[in-house]
């Protein structure tokens, strides 16, 4: 049995986006039989959200579609630039970040845009954009775009082409 594929999804505050797209990776490769495939975590950039719940309405609007998000917040780490295969970066700002703190130039490969592997994405609009201060239709707007990058994630690591 091979290492599962490792993924860490990252955000800002790791209360909105990050944990919405490692419950839809996670609903999606549980529906597809292939969760034991699978290491998935959830990380901010920030340090202001450190042990919080998901924001309650990430939860309920992925609860909405029957999916499940949990896990408590905590701060991306140089360690998780060594053992995750991929880290996917909700908007620029947090792929400028992740790029600044890896360890290595090596590692720094890493991290991609989450959309990027959205198949109908374009390469000027690859941002999941940040819905904290935003009314209920920018939670909705994360699950359908990260659920389409997931989707597309799936396939790439599926036919290894990351
Ligand atoms: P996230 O959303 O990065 O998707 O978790 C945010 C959560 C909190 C803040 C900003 C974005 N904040 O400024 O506290």
């Amino acid at each position: 049995m091979s290492e599962p594929t490792k993924l860490l999804f990252v955000c800002l505050g790791n209360i909105c986006r990050s944990p919405t797209a490692e419950g839809v990776m996670r609903h999606i490769v549980e529906q597809e039989g292939l969760a034991d495939r699978f290491e998935l975590d959830s990380a901010g950039t920030g340090s202001w959200h450190i042990g919080e719940a998901p924001d309650p309405r990430s939860t309920a609007h992925a609860e909405a579609r029957g999916i499940a998000i949990g896990g408590k917040a905590r701060q991306v780490s140089s360690a998780d630039f060594d053992h995750y295969d991929l880290i996917l970066a909700a908007d620029e700002f947090n792929f400028r970040d992740l790029r600044s703190i890896a360890p290595t130039d090596e590692l720094e490969t890493k991290v991609k845009m989450l959309r990027e592997f959205d198949p109908m994405s374009t390469p000027d609009d690859l941002d999941v954009p940040d819905p904290y201060y935003g009314g209920p239709n920018g939670f909705d707007d994360v699950i359908d775009l990260v659920e389409a990058a997931c989707r597309g994630l799936l396939d790439s690591v599926l036919s290894e082409t990351v």
